[in-house]
C-alpha cells in the first residue's frame, strides 16, 4: 500500500534517489540523539500515557549522500508496530516518506497486523502526511497532552498554526485486512470469526475481548448498520453489558443496562420474568425506568440469541418505558423462525455478524 503510495507521486528526481534507508546500528547513536533532541527538546516523549526514551528504541535511519536525513522510532507490542518519533532533518524532500515506507515493510515482513502512531491535535502538516500515505484517523484522546505534560512539561501549550495542543490523535494502517472502515460489518464478521472458540464446550465469546483490533472491527460491525438511527443501546448482563457499552459508545448514544435479578440497580425500576432461556432457566429482568425516555429508538445488543427469551423480556421493558425497539445487534444469530418473524412485522431489524451454522462444530 504505501509503496503504491510513493510509486503515485511525482519524481522527485536525485533527491530521492540518493537516498537510503537502513535500520539505525549503535554506531548511528550520537547523530540520532542529535536529532531527535533537535526535535523534541530531549530524547523522550510521552504518548498514550507511555514515557518512551527514544535512544533506546529500534530506529530506522534515513541518509542523503552518507549524511543522517531523518530519523524513526519504533516499538513492537501484540502484533503492532507503534511509530514513537519520525523526523526529518530537512522536510519536504521526500524523507518521511521513505521512513515511513521501511517501518510498514519491516512491519509487514514479520506479519504483523498493524502500524499506528500517535499525532497531537495541532500537528496539522503530520496529519496531512499520513493520511495522503494511506493511514487512517481511529481515535481521539481528548486532555491525553495535557497529561502528558505533567511528565514533561517542557511540551509546550500551543503549537502548529498557534493551536492550543490538548489532545492526541491515533492514526493506523491496517496489514491484515483490505480496507476494515468500507464495509465494517464484514470486517467486523471476519474477525469476529476468526477469534472465535469453543472452550470446555461453550463459546468463550468473552476470548474476543482480549484482542483490541478484533474488538475494535467487532463493535463497529455491530455498531455502524445502526449510526443515526437509535437513540439508546440496552444489553442485558452479563456478556451483553460489554459490548453493548462499547457499541453505545461508538454510536455516541446512552447506554441502558437490564440487570437479572441480583445486583444493585437503584432507582425506579420496571421488572419482569422472563421466559425460561437455553439453560432452562428463568430470569428476572429489571431496567431503570429513567434510563428510556417514551419515543427513544433502542438498539439491543446481545452476543448471541438463541431462545430468544431475554431479548423478548427486554423488549417488554424498553416498550413498557415507553421506548420502540428498532433494532438487534448480535455477535451471533440463531434465532427461531418465529422470533424472526415476529421481529420482522414489528418493523425491528436485526443486524448479526454470523449464523450459528457458521460457526465451527463445538468440541
Ligand atoms: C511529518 C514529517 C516526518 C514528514 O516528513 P517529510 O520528510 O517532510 O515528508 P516527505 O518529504 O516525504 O513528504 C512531505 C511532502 O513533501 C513532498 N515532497 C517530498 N519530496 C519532495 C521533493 N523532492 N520536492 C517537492 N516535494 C516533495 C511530498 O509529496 C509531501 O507532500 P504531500 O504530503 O502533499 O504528499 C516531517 O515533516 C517532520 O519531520 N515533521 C516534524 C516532526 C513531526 O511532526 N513528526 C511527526 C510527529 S507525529
Amino acid at each position: 500500500m504505501i509503496s503504491d503510495v510513493i510509486a503515485a507521486q511525482p519524481d522527485y528526481g536525485a533527491d530521492v534517489a540518493n537516498l537510503t534507508v537502513r535500520a539505525a546500528t549503535p554506531t548511528d547513536l550520537p547523530a540520532v540523539q542529535r536529532v531527535l533532541t533537535n526535535s523534541w527538546g530531549m530524547p523522550m516523549v510521552v504518548g498514550h500515557g507511555v514515557q518512551y526514551d527514544l535512544t533506546t528504541l529500534p530506529a530506522f535511519v534515513a541518509e542523503r549522500d552518507g549524511v543522517l536525513a531523518g530519523v524513526l522510532t519504533y516499538s513492537i507490542d501484540n502484533d503492532q508496530l507503534e511509530i514513537v518519533s519520525i523526523d526529518a532533518v530537512s522536510p519536504g524532500e521526500g524523507v518521511g516518506t521513505a521512513l515511513l515506507a521501511a517501518a510498514v515493510a519491516d512491519a509487514r515482513r514479520r506479519g504483523l497486523r498493524r502500524v499506528w502512531l500517535i499525532t497531537t491535535n495541532d500537528n496539522l502538516d503530520a496529519l496531512r502526511f499520513y493520511q495522503r500515505r494511506g493511514l487512517r484517523l481511529v481515535g481521539v484522546r481528548p486532555g491525553a497532552v495535557d497529561l502528558a505534560r505533567q511528565i514533561k512539561p517542557s511540551i509546550p501549550e500551543t503549537g502548529s498554526y498557534g493551536i492550543p495542543i490538548h489532545d492526541e490523535l491515533t492514526l493506523e494502517l491496517r496489514l491484515d485486512t483490505e480496507d476494515p472502515y468500507r464495509h465494517p460489518v464484514q470486517a467486523g464478521r471476519a474477525a469476529f470469526l476468526q477469534r472465535f472458540r469453543w472452550c470446555e464446550g461453550h463459546a468463550d465469546t468473552w476470548a474476543l475481548l482480549r484482542d483490541p483490533i478484533a474488538t475494535s472491527d467487532v463493535v463497529r460491525g455491530l455498531a455502524y448498520p445502526f449510526l443515526g438511527a437509535v437513540d439508546v443501546v440496552v444489553a442485558t448482563e452479563a456478556r451483553g453489558f460489554s459490548l453493548g457499552c462499547l457499541v453505545a459508545r461508538e454510536l455516541g448514544v446512552a447506554f441502558v443496562p437490564i440487570r437479572k435479578a441480583e445486583g444493585a440497580l437503584p432507582g425506579e425500576k420496571l421488572q419482569i420474568e422472563a421466559a425460561p432461556n437455553w439453560r432452562g432457566r428463568r430470569h428476572t429482568l429489571r431496567i431503570q425506568r429513567a434510563g428510556i425516555t417514551p419515543g427513544h429508538r433502542v438498539l439491543l445488543v446481545d452476543d448471541w440469541v438463541e431462545t430468544g427469551a431475554s431479548l423478548h423480556g427486554a423488549w417488554e421493558l424498553v416498550s413498557r418505558c415507553g421506548g420502540r425497539l428498532t433494532g438487534v445487534a448480535l455477535l451471533v444469530d440463531q434465532m427461531p423462525d418465529a422470533l424472526r418473524g415476529e421481529l420482522e412485522r414489528a418493523g425491528v431489524r436485526v443486524g448479526a455478524l454470523v449464523n450459528s451454522g457458521e460457526l465451527p462444530p463445538a468440541l
